[in-house]
């Protein structure tokens, strides 16, 4: 028996998760989503597959998409999808059981995870008691996925449905991440340490005269205004107040690319 988990990560909280759940469903390997990890077009030798990611506007990151529709999976593997978000998984599920079904297999199961929000271009992180409070409650919830994922439950009760759907696909529709970084841009901090560039998992942010350049193949994953260890990296006007998040029991090099 066999497990692979795909996931997609900016700040580390759906990295934790994959580690957590790698760890007690044994046998399993962990693969980070990322422009690199395109590459990979089948997985035919897994007998369950995870996807853990973040929600992005209500759905899931274009890169998590986009290496979903790219991958063969035979049809009788187990695929099981978590969710990690700040208020709801969206139309996440609906939309990996679709891409999916047009391969003509299905999501078995789908598990969410309420987890700080990290979409500090809109507002701050959670004060350390909340966070904590979360993350003590997912590695409850945690428990309880790896047990349905062990006895192969079959768990679709999650997919969006009704107004629901409607909204998150209508929220969904307005993202659209890849220029968005032209709104970064560094105050006088930046040391040109590279950070940003190392865990970029689009392989977007190049060092160039010693700043970072973005160049708008973006994710939105936030991952470079987030780590930067001088908080020099910004999001128009608005970041200059606000603090910054990541997972605090992820370290930054966990999430460099190769
Ligand atoms: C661009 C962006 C959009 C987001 N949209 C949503 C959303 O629609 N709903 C939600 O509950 N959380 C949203 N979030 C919060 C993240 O889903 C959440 O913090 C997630 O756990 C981050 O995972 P990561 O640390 O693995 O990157 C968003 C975050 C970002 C960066």
């Amino acid at each position: 028996m066999s497990t692979t988990i795909y996931f997609f990560s900016g700040t580390g909280n759906s990295l934790k998760v994959a580690k957590d759940v790698r760890d007690r469903l044994g046998e399993t390997k962990l693969v980070r989503i990322s422009k690199e990890s395109l590459s990979i077009t089948s997985d035919n030798i897994s007998d369950k597959i995870g996807f853990i990611y973040p929600v992005y506007f209500g759905g899931i990151p274009y890169m998590v998409r986009k290496f979903i529709e790219n991958l063969e999976i035979s049809k009788d593997v187990y695929i099981f999808a978590v969710a990690t978000f700040g208020s709801g998984a969206g139309v996440s599920f609906n939309q990996i059981d679709s891409i999916l079904n047009r391969k003509g297999t299905a999501l078995s199961a789908s598990f969410s995870l309420t987890m700080p929000g990290n979409y500090q271009v809109m507002y701050s992180p959670l004060a350390d008691e909340k966070q904590e409070r979360l993350f003590k409650n997912s590695d409850e919830e945690i428990l309880k996925i790896v047990d349905s994922v062990k006895r192969n439950e079959i768990k679709n009760s999650n997919k969006a449905g009704g107004i629901k759907k409607v909204a998150f696909r209508f929220i969904y529709n307005t993202f659209k991440p890849k220029d968005k970084d032209k709104n970064f841009w560094t105050t006088e901090k930046c040391n040109g340490c590279g950070i940003c560039s190392k865990i970029c998992p689009a392989n977007n942010i190049n060092i160039v005269n010693g700043k970072p350049k973005w160049e708008h193949r973006c994710e939105f994953c936030l991952a470079c205004m987030q780590w930067c260890p001088q908080k020099s990296i910004q999001y128009k006007k608005a970041t200059l107040k606000r603090g910054r998040y990541h997972h605090p029991k992820i370290k930054v090099s966990e999430l460099f690319q190769k």
